[in-house]
């Protein structure tokens, strides 16, 4: 039997989608064209889940529909997402990149933060087959799923931790990329790598695709190294291409995670912190695009 997709009350317009398969937060984008943006690392572990949850959530508290494509063979932004049944996947999107597989696997999400929406494309383990890279010409199959799309305001790509094919596909679909790091020896290495990479696809497969920028997460203030690795980001990047202010460690995101509520619903002080840092990522992303 097919899966019932639930459809929240409240979206962000009046105009409540409860046909099967077919999201709330579908209705008519309320900027005009907003940006499809992919968060990368190299390195696993260093935040990229929760800066695209983050973003979401800011995405929602200002009203905007708001797309969540989980590339990811782990599925994390998928299970804190969306516990609905699902049966068509990313995995079938990369696929078949139609308009009827693309429109099958939207899912609506479970929180409840108006006045926005966000939907996910979820993610499924197979889809480490599509990972595997040979070196050919990258044929975008995510670009072309997500051009039968409309009424997104914004849309976040959560990529697995590597620059496979996986992350060259949503690069290849992306107008922005956020490369994502801890400040550390290891994060440093990683960032030059990733930033590389944009770089590579925006040469060879998308010229519209820009360096959002870098986020310096989970940072403790009186740690040295930490102060150490963000001021070496900075020299080497540039004051501009460093996102501010860097995300401090902060047990409010690990709530967010354990209780699959949006960080805008942690009402805590550093829960506030963490929610005004992606508001203001979230305004200069909308000023870049
Ligand atoms: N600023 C922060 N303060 C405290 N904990 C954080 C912070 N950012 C992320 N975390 C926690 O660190 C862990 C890893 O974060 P996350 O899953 O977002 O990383 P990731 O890069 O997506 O990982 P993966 O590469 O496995 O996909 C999570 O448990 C998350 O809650
Ligand atoms: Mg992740």
């Amino acid at each position: 039997m097919a899966p019932v997709v639930v459809v929240r009350g409240a979206p962000h317009c009046n105009d409540p989608l409860t046909r099967f398969g077919l999201s709330a937060a579908r209705c008519p984008g309320t900027l005009g064209a907003m940006p499809t943006i992919s968060v990368i690392a190299l390195k696993g572990g260093v935040g990229k889940t929760s800066v695209v949850l983050g973003l979401a959530s800011a995405a929602t508290v200002r009203g905007l529909a708001t797309l969540v494509v989980d590339l990811d063979p782990q599925g994390n932004a998928t299970s804190l997402l969306s516990t609905h049944a699902r049966k068509t996947t990313v995995a079938d999107v990369l696929a078949h990149p139609t308009k009827e597989t693309v429109e099958a696997a939207l899912t609506a999400c479970d929180w409840e933060l108006a006045p926005g929406e966000v939907d996910v494309l979820p993610s499924h383990p197979n889809i480490i087959r599509f990972d595997s890279w040979s070196g050919g010409t990258l044929r975008p199959k995510l670009a072309r799923a997500l051009s039968h799309l409309t009424g997104y305001d914004l849309t976040l790509i959560d990529c697995p931790p590597s620059l496979g094919a996986l992350t060259r596909e949503a690069l290849a679909a992306s107008d922005f990329a956020i490369v994502v790091t801890t400040p550390t020896f290891f994060g440093s290495q990683g960032v030059e790598r990733a930033v590389a990479e944009v770089e590579e696809i925006r040469k060879s497969v998308n010229p519209n695709l820009k360096l959002a920028g870098i986020v310096v997460n989970r940072v403790r203030s009186t740690a040295e190294e930490h102060e150490y690795r963000k001021q070496e980001l900075t020299d080497i990047y540039g004051r501009v291409t460093l996102m501010k202010p860097v995300i401090p460690e902060r047990i409010a995101v690990q709530q967010a995670e354990g209780t699959g509520m949006p960080v805008h619903r942690i009402r805590t002080a550093g829960g506030r912190e963490v929610a005004d840092i992606f508001d203001g990522y979230l305004k200069t992303l909308m000023r870049k695009s």
